[in-house]
């Protein structure tokens, strides 16, 4: 469908339209009375939240790819079904195949409170089966409001038990990476990514200094990302998942980064909502599961 059959199909006058922008993609593009928010339809990839009178609250690459069998590098790229490498074979794409494929609009409305919803699906094709041989059918589910609102819904369409595992590889925007602090990952076991080895984070505030990858397991607490020359802290709250990886590349990684301007590691934070080590999501026939992350900007006391 082009833009132009979106529109009629899906428009809402002087809230919700679609126009092709960056690369040629097909893009949502939304305004409210609370904020706005660009959503790239190849990926399911919301690539701007601002709400009003905000910097943005996701972080965009400058350099990114818009371009169809890359991935886009910044906003929150949608990992599934698999999150990193692929388990067993090296040739399939990293964080999976959802970012890498064009998703269809399914629904958009007005909400009574003023806010704005819009649902993209991506069922199974014999092009998904190319990567993963099941049945399925994702939905991607976006609230814009003062907050921000992400779901990714799976069902099993298939007659077989599927397995999976999933992120919101959420990029946040920062006035810079030595000024912030994250907190709610206290007494918290994580895998680094880094040196193989698990460890339980000790300290109350998460400050960053050089790379980390951290995969945080058992936990579903909210994480607060407080940052003060930004005058905000931004909270995540989930639901559906209990892990949250927390990635920056650091200099050296970034600099070998071709989508990615080489200090862009000084202005970004991946916190990442996530299905994986002792939570895989496993799906009977018909069952469904909901993975989501509300991000919600609050006014900072920097404690
Ligand atoms: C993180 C992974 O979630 O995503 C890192 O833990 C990875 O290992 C990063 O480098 C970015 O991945 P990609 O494929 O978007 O470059």
């Amino acid at each position: 469908m082009d833009t132009e059959e979106l529109n009629d199909r899906f428009g809402i006058e002087g809230e919700i339209g679609f126009a092709e922008l960056e690369g040629e993609l097909p893009f949502a593009v939304i305004s409210n009375k609370y904020a706005e928010a660009d959503i790239c339809l190849y990926g399911a990839h919301i690539t701007g939240f601002q709400p009003r009178g905000q910097v943005d609250v996701l972080w965009m690459s400058p350099l990114s790819s818009f371009e169809e069998g890359k991935a886009i590098r910044g906003g929150i790229p949608v990992c599934f079904p698999w999150f990193g490498p692929h388990a067993s074979d090296s040739s399939l794409p990293q964080h999976g195949f959802a970012r890498i494929s064009m998703w269809e609009v399914s629904e958009t409305k007005s909400l009574s409170n003023g806010e704005s919803y819009l649902s993209l699906k991506l069922s199974s094709s014999s092009k998904t089966k190319n990567y993963w041989p099941y049945d399925f059918m994702a939905e991607m589910i976006f609230i814009i409001g003062s907050r921000l609102t992400v779901s990714l819904r799976i069902t099993n369409t298939s007659n077989e038990n599927i397995s999976y595992t999933a992120a919101l590889h959420t990029y946040i925007n920062l006035s810079g990476i030595e000024n912030i602090a994250i907190e709610g990952l206290e007494n918290t076991h994580y895998e680094n990514q880094l040196d193989g080895a698990r460890y339980v984070q000790k300290e109350k505030l998460l400050k960053i200094t050089q790379a980390e990858t951290r995969h945080y397991f058992d936990t579903e607490s909210d994480c607060i990302i407080h940052d003060p020359f930004f005058s905000r802290n931004i909270r995540i709250k989930k639901t559906g998942s209990k892990c949250s990886t927390v990635w920056n590349p650091w200099a050296e990684t970034c600099a070998g980064m071709n989508d990615m301007p080489d200090n862009a590691f000084e202005t970004f934070i991946c916190l990442e909502t996530v299905n994986k080590i002792n939570n895989i999501i496993h799906l009977a026939p018909g069952e469904m599961h909901e993975t989501t992350a509300i991000l919600n900007v609050e006014s900072s006391v920097f404690s």
